[in-house]
């Protein structure tokens, strides 16, 4: 199946067949990511809240996502890497925004940029960034970026003209060359109706099992952080209560001197050589075909 992203999607489009999705941040969660081979990821302004501890999208920089979409993109094929453009960095001015995607993608090595929103300045860039080869994946729906002037999170598209309405923005930014929409928290009735109507894939998050793809943030499925994951988030895994404990048990070994143990390969005394830390995969799994 072709590497580029643009490609990928479409044929798995044309049939029938649902694109899966996940958020990575850093190598741990794009080697997560290509052994799953996910479709592709996004390197979501989400890292805001899941690797800075933020309460919102909002204070997380461009200079940040660049850094994070770098390492990603060593771990995980490139073309298939989507940077999330963060609050401040788009929608106000068409060629401030067109120079910060070309920016973005062109230090960070990705394949793809995305944004929220579909006001007139991001449907003209779109149009200039898919001419001049920056594939665009558009993100409509509940917009996180906007929660302080929203005031909260909220289903979108439960009213018949919130629904028409989102769908007018859908195949404007269809029109203007997105090849996907990310259709945030938008009611089921809604996301289907946009789904029939586009002639590009929607990839859901938080609006049920009727879209092209699902994208998920890896944190909330794999239980990475303490408290509550959104609703829609199914936990596959408790990783943040096991990796207290075993943290708990080493500290407890320390106490009790069981750590180190006296005639394993963590007593460094009796090793003859201190070998490195071997983290990297031979062939990860993506690599192997
Ligand atoms: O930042 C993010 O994680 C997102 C979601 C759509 C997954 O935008």
């Amino acid at each position: 199946m072709s590497d580029f992203l643009v490609a990928r999607l479409r044929r798995k489009y044309r049939d029938g067949q649902p694109i899966h999705s996940i958020t990575a941040y850093d190598y741990f969660t794009a080697l997560l990511a290509a052994e799953a081979e996910m479709d592709f990821v996004l390197v979501g302004d989400s890292l805001s809240n899941v690797m800075q501890g933020h309460g919102t999208t909002v204070p997380v920089s461009l200079d940040e996502m660049i850094y994070h979409t770098r390492i990603v993109a060593r771990h995980f094929p490139a073309q298939r890497v989507v940077i999330d453009m963060p609050f401040g960095s788009f929608k106000a001015d068409t060629q401030e925004t067109v120079r910060n995607c070309v920016r973005a993608f062109k230090e960070s090595g990705c394949g793809a940029v995305k944004f929220e929103g579909a006001n007139e300045s991001n449907i003209e860039a779109t149009r200039i960034l898919t001419e001049m080869g920056v594939p665009v994946l558009a993100h409509l729906g509940l917009l996180p970026q906007q929660v302080n002037s929203e005031g909260g999170y909220r289903m979108q598209g439960k009213t018949e003209k919130a629904a028409k309405e989102l769908l007018r923005q859908a195949k404007a930014m269809q029109e203007a060359g997105a090849f996907a929409v990310i259709l945030e928290c938008v009611v089921p009735e809604a996301a289907e109706m946009i789904k029939r109507e586009l002639k590009i894939p929607t990839i859901g998050i938080g609006c049920g099992n009727v879209t092209s793809g699902q994208i998920i943030v890896v944190h909330d499925i794999l239980g990475m952080l303490p408290g509550k994951a959104p609703s829609f988030a199914k936990r596959y895994a408790e990783l943040y209560g096991t990796a207290i404990e075993a943290v708990k048990q080493y500290r407890d070994e320390v106490g009790s001197r069981e750590f180190p143990e006296l005639g394993t390969d963590n007593a460094v005394p009796e090793q003859k050589e201190v070998l490195p830390a071997e983290h990297t995969p031979d062939r990860p799994a993506y690599l192997r075909s």
